[in-house]
């Protein structure tokens, strides 16, 4: 049912059941918000959001107000300008003044607001924060000062991963957000996801930056400097250095890590190839009753040995793709210092596990995320609109469009699929090489098929509470799934941790999933078992000890 309301004297249409936030919004008038999560409960916590309505004698926050019939709305009376530009003076008299040296610099709500606000001085005195950076996590840094208590973090940890490393301390002025027992984020219950750096408005949750120590191996005459680059990353440059989001630029990235000095590139999309080949394999030779649960995504691997160790055994006895590539690499060449470039925040934390080296040496030495790499082709200073796209080197420079589908949640199913078929039906493969009910935008994904005479089940699943919601009830399905693939990040990698950060983030995922299919769909190499490099990877392929990962159960601090 329609409402007419009035915005700005203008009248518009809202819908019953809507806030008035999102009949604004829905309506193309925008209103500043900070503590607003599109598609969580509203919390009302900043009053930023606030509108001035006829007959309502103070200011209402948007976001949580219901909108109602013939209301007539203010969203930039002096009044309300005057109670937005307060709560940003009030939020900056706890807030350091140190903008230049921020990694949010330039792309901050807060400074943002601050601006768009016209606020130009100081209004109340500083009041100095005590608060330590974390740097304990191999992912993410914690910056207390730069927080402003909006509690985004909280809610994506809590809500949409189902993790809770983090939660309000205290109440009033001397309020703030807390690990347990505050303690350091590295014996937290984190599992490195990174969400809550997408979440975050500040500088208060960000990576861990890696640049420094690539760029010392660079400067090292001793080693060679080998870095993977996908095209998960490729379709997420562009947003970040302003041109049309989705726009594939990997191969003008492996021009840009040329000039700069990265001695070999090889496709990181290759470790998915192999990855699903691996998987296929498992899945042709499984008995009846057993379910795989994907391990490509380690935020995945590290819940599940934190909350759900009971499902260890279920996890595939396969390697992440980054540590069966980095594994190959490192076999050829002791020498060379590995770097993986990556949507991924969790891969900064996967470095650390067991499975990423060979007799004790790390396979892969760093990981830069896609935020890390434009600050790094910008940090030598490399004109991106100058270069011309350039190849991955061989023998590790192909990959088929079954490597590129691990960008998304879903993909990882379909690349599997795409090897079963070569496995179990070679001439009829070519019918599964487009499976929408995998590349659908839904959280859970199912997809039921027939293949060598058999019923298969897959499910895709993103999001860490729908897993683990999905993993409760497990035990009493009828049909249990053959595989189980599971994305830590909401939309998996395409969304992950890593990633360029933006309010409206939800049109910069889709550009890129569409961006990933379209490249499938020029790739004419389709399936795993049809790439020479995976070939030759299986002439000089590890032992099969080292492709064995290893899981351990961990206690989390709960
Ligand atoms: S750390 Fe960031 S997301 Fe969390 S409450 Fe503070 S400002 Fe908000
Ligand atoms: S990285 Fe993920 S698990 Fe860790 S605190 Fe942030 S949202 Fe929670
Ligand atoms: S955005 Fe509405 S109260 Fe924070």
């Amino acid at each position: 049912m329609d409402f007419n309301i009035e915005v700005n004297n203008i009248p518009i249409k809202a819908r019953k059941g809507e806030t008035i936030l999102q009949a604004l919004q829905r309506n193309g008038i925008s209103v500043p918000t900070l503590c607003y999560m599109a598609g969580q409960l509203p919390t009302g916590a900043c009053r930023m959001c606030v509108v001035e309505v006829d007959g309502y004698p103070g200011l209402i926050p948007s976001c949580s107000h219901p909108v109602e019939d013939w209301m007539k709305i203010q969203t930039h009376s002096p009044r309300v300008i005057q109670a937005r530009k307060s709560v940003v003076e009030l939020l900056l008299a706890s807030h350091p003044d140190d903008c230049l040296y921020c990694v949010r610099n330039g792309n901050c709500e807060l400074q943002r607001y601050a601006e768009e606000l016209n606020v130009r001085e100081r209004k109340y005195p500083s009041r100095a924060h005590p608060a330590t950076i974390d740097k304990s996590s191999y992912s993410i840094v914690r910056d207390p000062a730069k927080c402003i208590l909006c509690g985004r973090c909280i809610r994506v940890c809590e809500e949409i991963q189902s993790v809770s490393t983090f939660d309000y301390v205290n109440r009033g002025n001397v309020m703030y957000i807390g690990t347990t027992l505050d303690k350091p984020m590295n014996i937290s219950n984190c599992i490195d996801c990174g969400q809550c750096a997408i979440a975050c408005p500040t500088g208060a949750l960000y990576e861990k930056d890696n640049t420094d120590i690539v760029h010392k191996a660079l400067y090292n005459k001793n080693v060679k400097v080998t870095a993977l680059i996908d095209h998960t990353t490729g379709v997420s440059v562009a947003e970040e250095l302003g041109m049309k989001p989705g726009k594939d630029m990997t191969h003008i990235i492996v021009a840009a890590l040329r000039k700069i000095g990265v001695d070999i590139i090889y496709n990181y999309n290759l470790g998915g190839d192999i990855y699903a080949r691996e998987m296929a394999k498992l899945l042709s030779n499984k008995n009846e009753e057993q379910t795989y649960i994907s391990t490509s995504c380690p935020g995945w691997i590290k819940f599940v040995e934190e909350f759900l160790p009971e499902k260890i055994t279920m996890l595939a006895p396969v390697k992440s793709p980054m540590e069966i590539l980095g594994a190959a690499i490192k076999l050829e060449n002791n020498d060379i210092f590995s770097v993986a470039i990556t949507p991924c925040m969790a891969k900064k934390a996967e470095l650390a596990r067991p499975c990423n080296a060979i007799d004790g040496k790390e396979v892969i030495n760093a990981a830069l995320t896609t935020r890390e790499l434009v600050r790094f082709i910008r940090l030598h200073g490399i004109d991106i609109d100058q270069l011309e796209p350039e190849l991955t080197n061989d023998p590790y420079g192909t990959a088929t469009g079954a490597g590129l589908l691990f960008g998304y949640a879903g993909g990882e199913s379909e690349a599997i699929i795409r090897s079963l078929s070569h496995i179990l039906e070679p001439d009829t493969s070519q019918g599964k090489l487009k499976i929408s009910k995998l590349r659908a935008n839904k959280p859970v994904k199912e997809y039921t098929f027939s293949l060598g005479g058999k019923q298969w089940r897959f499910v895709a699943i993103s999001g860490l509470a729908n897993a683990r919601a999905y993993m409760a009830n497990l035990g009493t399905m009828k049909q249990k799934p053959d595989y189980i693939e599971v994305m830590a990040c909401p939309g998996g990698c395409i969304n992950g941790g890593g990633q360029p950060i933006h309010k409206d983030n939800d049109k910069y995922i889709k550009a890129r999933q569409k961006s990933i299919i379209e490249l499938d769909e020029k790739e004419s190499l389709k399936s795993p078992y049809r790439n020479p490099a995976v070939v030759k990877w299986e002439q000089s392929r590890p032992d099969d000890s080292l492709l064995k990962p290893v899981f351990v159960q961990r206690d989390a601090l709960l």
